[in-house]
């Protein structure tokens, strides 16, 4: 790593700080750091401090690059190996998705012929602003990719999806980004295939403020859908509600409820692998309530309920529709085996993937210890990161489909 360099656009932000961490973990690793830092950024942290930790120039004026001793803007733009904004405010965001170039942060975004990579932060209510998602899917669309933004308490108090992502965790983003090397044919061996992927909870409404639901994250889910992506395949991805970025090449269609989900499921057929990871919720309330439910109303409600349609099974027996390889999962909490060969029957599915979810951190953690079973036999992978097995899971699909 120690000949590549980082072109760092520092937004404005409190999260701006943080951007003073990774420069500290970039140049620690050897990668070179030349920052360019907008007016509201240099509100948050100084030019002195961010020059110090890049041990470079800082660049902040569009117009004082004149100087012939100066880099010009475009070869500034050009002068590293990734453009990274962090923080990527929404202002940024939305002048990058429109392609304005008032200030040197967006001349260099419109001018750059590298990649990006951008690390987005704001209020939560500017995050999930259908302006804000709409740039977002235009610079997806563009090839930008994205890291975070995360879920949890914000400066302003409110809750939700809208921090910046940790430093280590853009670093890490960073560091794949610059590895990335221009595929070879043999390393994308499922360019010309099409893959659905369900994750992620179902969301089951009582009335217009409750329902049911449940933990699963959606992370091994994404995972997948990234793994299948990244070896060329076309992936949809169909996702119960969770707060995680969209991968990088993959069609994703938002969901709430089984029902919607398994309608998603179908429009995405034909497809050549399904690979059910979503925990489906198995019932819903039979008839759900126009009107929030009053505690005041005489105790309790009685809720009936009736089962939902099964998306992995409905799909393995679609007749000639049928993905040649249906793949589900299986969370268990005893006897994992049998009970997951017992599934494999029932669901009519290829696979089955199975995990153990009393082991600690499986359930919404980043890791899992999974058993696939297939008709011929069981194997028992060793606990790696949910993209490690994602990426593992993703090559035996390659292989079974060549
Ligand atoms: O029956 P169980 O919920 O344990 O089965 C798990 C597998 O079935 C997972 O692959 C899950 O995505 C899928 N499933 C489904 N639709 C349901 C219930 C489960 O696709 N209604």
């Amino acid at each position: 790593m120690g000949d590549k360099r980082v072109l760092l656009i520092v937004g404005g932000g409190v999260a701006a700080y943080k951007a003073l961490l990774l420069t500290r973990l970039l140049r620690k690793a050897g990668i070179g750091v030349r920052p360019i830092l907008t007016k509201a950024g240099a509100e948050f942290v100084t030019p002195l401090s961010l020059a110090a930790l890049a041990e470079d120039k800082v660049y902040q004026d569009l117009f004082s690059l004149t100087d012939e001793h100066e880099m010009g803007h475009i070869e500034l733009s050009r002068s590293a190996d990734l453009v990274v904004v962090a923080p990527a405010t929404a202002d940024l965001i939305a002048k990058a998705a429109n392609g304005l170039a008032g200030d040197l942060a967006s001349t260099t975004l419109l001018a750059t012929d590298k990649p990006v990579l951008m690390a987005p932060a704001m209020n939560v209510r500017m995050w999930l602003h259908p302006a804000t998602q709409r740039n977002i899917a235009t610079l997806k669309a563009d090839g930008v990719s994205f890291v975070g933004p995360d879920e949890g308490v914000m400066a302003c108090g409110e809750f939700g999806p809208g921090r910046l992502a940790e430093p280590e965790e853009i670093f890490a983003a960073i560091i794949a980004r610059l590895e990335d090397r221009p595929a070879r044919p043999q390393d994308r061996p499922l360019v010309g295939k099409r893959a659905l992927v369900t994750a992620g909870p179902t969301f089951e409404p009582i009335d217009p403020v409750r329902g049911i639901t449940n933990r699963s994250s959606g992370k091994q889910g994404f995972a997948i859908a990234e793994a299948l992506a990244k070896l060329g395949a076309e992936v949809t991805l169909v996702a119960g509600p969770v707060a995680l970025p969209t991968p990088v090449g993959v069609e994703r269609v938002d969901v709430e409820t089984a029902r919607q989900m398994l309608a998603a499921s179908q429009a995405a057929l034909p497809a050549d692998v399904g690979v059910f990871v979503a925990a489906v919720a198995d019932w819903r309330v039979d008839e759900t309530f126009g009107t929030k439910l009053k505690k005041e109303k005489g105790g309790p409600p009685a809720l009936t309920f009736v089962e939902n349609p099964d998306i992995l099974a409905t799909v393995s027996a679609t007749g000639p529709r049928r993905p040649k390889l249906v793949i589900g999962f299986a969370a268990e909490t005893d006897h994992v085996e049998d009970h997951a060969r017992a599934k494999l029957a029932r669901k009519g599915c290829d696979w089955i993937i199975a995990n153990d979810v009393t082991e600690p951190g499986v359930m919404g953690g980043g890791e899992n210890a999974v058993l696939l079973i297939t008709k011929d036999g069981t194997e028992r992978w060793d606990r790696a990161a949910k993209d490690e097995v994602a990426a593992q899971i993703a090559h035996r699909i390659a292989q079974a489909l060549a």
